[in-house]
């Protein structure tokens, strides 16, 4: 076996909240609001499954661009599902992270970011990054503005140390649900390496069976990380001692 096989990290755009509510005849918003539902089932299925950091693609650098009905509705729930979700997240032993630019964020989502993370800062048990206002672009230039701003000519290590992401590993399996195959600009320095899995199940439809699924297709992956099989293979083989 060369992988682990159960990821470290994985890490989620969760797309098809809008499909999953038109669907039904419903507004957009609420597909997001089952979204929520479905994070937090999720985050409970990867504590379960031994996963201990997750990462989720919740609001992007260019989901400003949508209907100013549909960016207030999803600022109203982000802030309503901070103040609502925080205590249990808490309790399960969640460590909560915001990753993305905070600029342009309102006061009261702000404030709700800053104490989620003040209460839950000491947990353990499960990393779950939400990235939020957040694009990889971005995470890259402000990574190489700090850099610049010491004076210091950025190599691989210094730029990944000065990413908005240095506290986990890079994500070991990045999952889109939604049925795009696109990045659609997240974790683009971290991902350089990881599995992907792309599913065409609408976001607040992806449930632990889903997850199973993901986490048994990188399971029977080989990561090569650029050398050959049999390269691995030679590193996995026992090697007998007298
Ligand atoms: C993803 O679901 C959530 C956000 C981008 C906030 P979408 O809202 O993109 O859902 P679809 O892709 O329109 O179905
Ligand atoms: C990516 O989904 C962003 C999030 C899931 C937050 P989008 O729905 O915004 O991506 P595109 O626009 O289809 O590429
Ligand atoms: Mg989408």
């Amino acid at each position: 076996m060369t992988v682990q096989r159960v990821p470290y990290h994985i890490a989620i755009v969760m797309d098809g909240n809008g499909r999953w509510a038109n669907k039904r005849f419903l507004p957009r918003i609420a597909g997001h609001k089952v979204g929520v539902d479905a994070l937090k089932r999720c985050a409970k299925a990867c504590d379960a499954r031994g996963v201990r950091v997750l990462t989720v693609f919740a609001f992007s650098s260019e989901n400003w661009k949508r209907p100013s009905d549909e960016v207030s509705g999803l600022m109203d729930l982000f802030a309503i599902a901070l103040a609502r979700e925080v205590p249990q997240l808490n309790a399960d032993g969640v460590q909560l992270r915001f990753i993305g630019e905070r600029q342009g964020l309102s006061t009261r989502v702000l404030k709700g970011i800053q104490q989620a993370e003040a209460v839950t800062a000491l947990n353990t048990r499960l990393v779950l990054n939400v990235c939020f206002n957040y694009g990889g672009r971005w995470d890259i230039v402000q990574a190489a503005a700090k850099l610049a701003a010491q004076g210091i000519l950025p190599t691989e290590q210094h730029l990944s140390q000065a990413m908005a992401l240095a506290h986990v590993p890079d994500p070991d399996l990045v999952i889109r649900t939604g049925g795009e195959l696109r990045i659609s600009n997240f974790l683009l320095w971290q991902s350089a390496y990881s599995e992907f899995v792309f599913v065409d199940t609408l976001w607040p439809d992806f449930d632990d069976a889903a997850l199973a699924a993901a986490i048994a297709s990188y399971a029977g992956r080989e990561r090569r990380f650029g050398k050959t099989s049999d390269q691995l293979q030679l590193v996995n083989t026992p090697t007998r001692v007298g």
